[in-house]
């Protein structure tokens, strides 16, 4: 079972624009809603897989109606815990060169009583499963969060031998590392603002991913967007690297979800660090093709995975 948890979800908004121009009026020649946020993208990935994820998160408003109306139509159980002020929008504006550009609201705050409401949905989701889940922790944290939210969602976890798999940035990430996080997949800008390191090649990329263990984190990857994709299946195992795919990008958002989503099929289902990452690499570029972030499609995962090649970029002893 994995549960995909979303203390701040989104109804994904994507605009086509020709040229977006600041300061003028820009008008848009087509304009779609999704259910969205990371961990629905990771969710959605996961179905598309085969797997039956669950989902839960705060939802207000009609926002967060059309959210649990879309995660449903796709087939995925989805948890909403009602909140009075309306779930965010993100906003994604793609221009006819290929360039994207996202506008992410902060998410509305949750009153202390949402908050507990959340805390106990979870902590009886863990406890209540038939088997153990694997627990996707993704995105950014609504204003007024306490910032070790995730820290004590992956200790909770623990305590229930479920496996973590952590995907944000920030004082979020950095807090969560002392609970031992399963998995972590931070992309190269968080990473290096978490390390305060320039990541501008491989070499200094492998680092990044061997500190990532050095600070928690069992396992790590690294995604580098066009650059590729990084992980390590823990201390004693070499760095593996994935270079990226030639595709024509319709938009990367989501890509590092859709990687995620790869990750936790292949850690949850004992593949070995190679098949997982190739299978996590295959995700993140079907998501490039997608019509809506985390829609990747399974005839173009399984096309990409005979095509992803893995090297070893060194030999950790
Ligand atoms: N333009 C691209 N061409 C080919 N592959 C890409 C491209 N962009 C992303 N990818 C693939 O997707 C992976 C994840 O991308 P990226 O590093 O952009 O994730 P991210 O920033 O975490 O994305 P998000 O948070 O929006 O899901 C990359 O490691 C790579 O495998
Ligand atoms: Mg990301």
């Amino acid at each position: 079972m994995f549960l995909c948890v979303s203390p701040n979800p989104a109804i994904d908004k994507r605009l086509r624009v020709e040229s977006l121009q600041r300061a003028r009026v820009n008008r848009a020649n087509a304009a779609q809603s999704f259910a969205g946020g990371k961990a629905a993208h990771v969710a959605m990935v996961l179905r598309t897989l085969g797997e039956s994820p669950k989902w839960i998160g705060p939802c207000g408003g009609a926002n967060g109606r059309e959210l649990l109306a879309g995660l449903a139509a796709l087939g995925i159980e989805a948890i909403g815990i009602p909140a009075q002020q309306p779930t965010r929008t993100n906003l994604e504006i793609l221009e006819d060169d290929g360039t994207v550009t996202e506008i992410l609201e902060p998410g509305a705050r949750l009153t202390d009583i949402e908050w507990a409401a959340f805390d106990k949905r979870y902590s009886d989701l863990l406890a209540g499963g038939a088997g153990t889940p694997s627990v996707v922790l993704s995105g950014s944290l609504p204003q007024g969060a306490a910032v070790d939210f995730y820290a004590r969602c992956i200790s909770a976890a623990h305590e229930h031998s479920c496996r973590t798999f952590l995907d944000t940035s920030g004082e979020a990430l950095r807090r969560s590392f002392p609970a031992k996080p399963e998995f972590v997949k931070p992309n190269r800008q968080e990473a290096s603002r978490l390390l305060e390191r320039e990541l501008d090649s491989l070499q200094a990329a492998a680092g990044a991913v061997r500190k990532l263990l050095e600070l928690g984190a069992k396992r790590a990857a690294l995604s580098m967007g066009k650059d590729g994709l990084l992980y390590c299946a823990g201390l004693q195992h070499p760095v593996l690297y994935a270079p990226a795919l030639p595709v024509q990008a319709c938009s990367p958002v989501g890509c590092g979800d859709s990687a995620l989503a790869g990750f936790v099929l292949g850690l949850s289902s004992d593949y070995s660090p190679e098949e997982s990452l190739r299978l996590a690499a295959a995700c993140a570029t079907s998501n490039c093709l997608a019509e809506s972030p985390g829609a990747a499609r399974l005839e173009d995962i399984r096309r990409f995975q005979r095509q992803v090649t893995v090297q070893q970029l060194e030999t950790h002893v």
